[in-house]
């Protein structure tokens, strides 16, 4: 197996590479003048299985990531399989409004023309998985997360809405912790309602999880809320710290007590590492067929 980093992963490629035991080529990525990317992976040829690394975010991340298996292609790679750490577009799941794009089925489609298998981190809906013509899988970064969370003193786990409470149950079920989710309301693409917290949180130490920090506004809304319900600590952590602007130092500037998240969008607190569970996952593929390809 050789494992290619694209310019957004090139630290989780290198892990897992580490932990895979084998190559790995960080492909060199640069930008034409007129802004187009170029990129190219060293080396004469790719004779075996291999694995891509890159993120779909931002945009322009998209092309580099089919210039890449294109290039994995034409150098012989027996198979590719994409690991997405960060699936971009993956929150336009549905049709909220007419006359809008099903983007993260676009993406799916586009994506998945060339490649054997897809692994992504905790897709914002797995069911976009479904899209891809060819096997494609969605690991959990809970373990990890509740690994690094385990010697803390957290006495609480929460998701800062529904739809991240079966994140939450996870991490606080393999924590042996309790567990709930707030209840939010969407006000506008930057500000959130969330209603006071049912579960007692007096003097505790409460852990919220959620999938993604955009703008902070979910996180900052529910840790406002928690504190004034008497919370002794409140520690946030995601899978994706997408963080947009200043986001990283409006969080860490006031009420909450510790920021965190995994390294699928590397940043300054991207500090838990979801390399194992990738790598544990392709182990689990390779096994499975003998080789990564779909047919
Ligand atoms: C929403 O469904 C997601 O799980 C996150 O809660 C949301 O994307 C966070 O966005 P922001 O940080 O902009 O509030």
């Amino acid at each position: 197996m050789i494992v290619i980093g694209g310019s957004t992963s090139r630290d989780l490629a290198k892990e897992l590479a580490m932990l895979l035991e084998c190559k790995c080529i960080l492909a060199s990525s640069t930008r034409f003048p007129d802004g187009e990317c170029y990129t190219r992976i060293e080396g004469e040829s790719l004779n075996d299985d291999v694995v891509i690394v890159q993120n779909t975010y931002p945009d322009h991340s998209i092309i580099e990531m089919l210039l890449l298996q294109d290039a994995a292609k034409r150098m012989g790679a027996r198979s590719i399989t994409l690991v997405i750490p960060y699936f971009g577009y993956a929150r336009q799941d549905r049709i909220f409004k007419p006359g809008e794009p099903l983007s993260a089925k676009v993406m799916a489609n586009h994506l998945g023309l060339v490649c054997d298998r897809v692994i992504t981190i905790d897709i914002h809906k797995e069911s976009v998985l479904k899209n891809f013509k060819c096997p494609a899988s969605d690991i959990k970064a809970s373990g990890a997360i509740a690994e690094y969370f385990m010697d803390k003193g957290i006495d609480l786990v929460l998701a800062p809405d529904a739809g991240a409470a079966e994140r939450a149950k996870d991490v606080g079920t393999r924590m042996g912790l309790p567990y709930d989710h707030l209840e939010k309301t969407r006000l506008s693409g930057t500000e959130v309602r969330i209603a006071p917290a049912k579960r007692g949180c007096v003097n505790k130490n409460v852990l919220i999880v959620d999938d993604i920090i955009a703008t902070g506004g979910t996180i900052l809304a529910a840790t406002i809320q928690l504190k004034e319900a008497g919370a002794k600590s409140v520690s946030v952590v995601c899978t994706h710290g997408v963080f947009t602007g200043d986001a990283i130092q409006r969080l860490t500037g006031g009420n909450i007590d510790a920021l965190l998240c995994c390294n699928t969008l590397e940043s300054k607190v991207s500090n838990i590492s979801v390399a194992s569970a990738v790598a544990e996952e392709l182990k689990r593929a390779k096994k499975k067929k003998g080789i990564l390809r779909k047919n």
